[in-house]
């Protein structure tokens, strides 16, 4: 697949099939990620991957628990504070390893979506999560088998983007 083409073609998910990927195929995801570009290649990245309970234990804390509940795959993401160099350069970084993620995702033919909403509720997600504090969450993906059809998507024109 052409990156112009997973770019383009691909879109958020939120209704999985009850197949569970591969952990091959999941592995794969999580190292597209861990080549994003990062400043000072600092890779202040950490992942933590939950499933069955754990992951149906997740759906609770954001209004999006429906695609929660329905991937049988959430991939939690988070800066690792004990890494970091510039915050927002991080978190830029952060950004991108995500959607290095949900493009090699989409290539491999599983849905994704980025659930940025659970940030309202973070600490309690970290607590629930146990992850240790230097950790802090800044998404969680919905990952499987897409069980619907992909929307055509829309962005704005071009030349409203582009300042003179
Ligand atoms: C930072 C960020 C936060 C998002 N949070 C949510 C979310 O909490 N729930 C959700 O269903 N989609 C969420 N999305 C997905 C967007 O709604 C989606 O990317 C956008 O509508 C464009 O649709 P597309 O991904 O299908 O092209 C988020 C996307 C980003 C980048």
């Amino acid at each position: 697949m052409k990156v112009q083409d997973a770019i383009r073609q691909r879109r958020s998910i939120r209704e999985y099939t009850e197949k569970i990927p591969a952990d091959e195929k999941i592995n794969k995801v999580l190292e597209a990620g861990s080549w994003a570009p990062s400043g000072l290649n600092n890779q202040p990245w950490k992942f933590k991957v939950l499933k069955a309970d754990k992951k149906e234990g997740l759906a609770k804390f954001t209004k999006y628990g429906d695609a929660v509940k329905s991937a049988p795959i959430a991939i939690c993401v988070f800066l690792d504070n004990g890494r970091t160099y510039n915050r927002e350069k991080d978190i830029m970084a952060i950004g991108a390893c995500i959607q290095n993620m949900l493009l090699e995702a989409y290539e491999a033919g599983l849905g994704t979506c980025w659930l940025g909403e659970i940030l309202n509720r973070r600490k309690e997600v970290e607590k629930y999560l146990e992850t240790d504090s230097d950790y802090e969450l800044m998404a969680v993906i919905t990952l499987g088998y897409p069980d619907e059809e992909a929307t055509k998507g829309c962005r704005r024109a071009l030349k409203g983007f582009i300042l003179k």
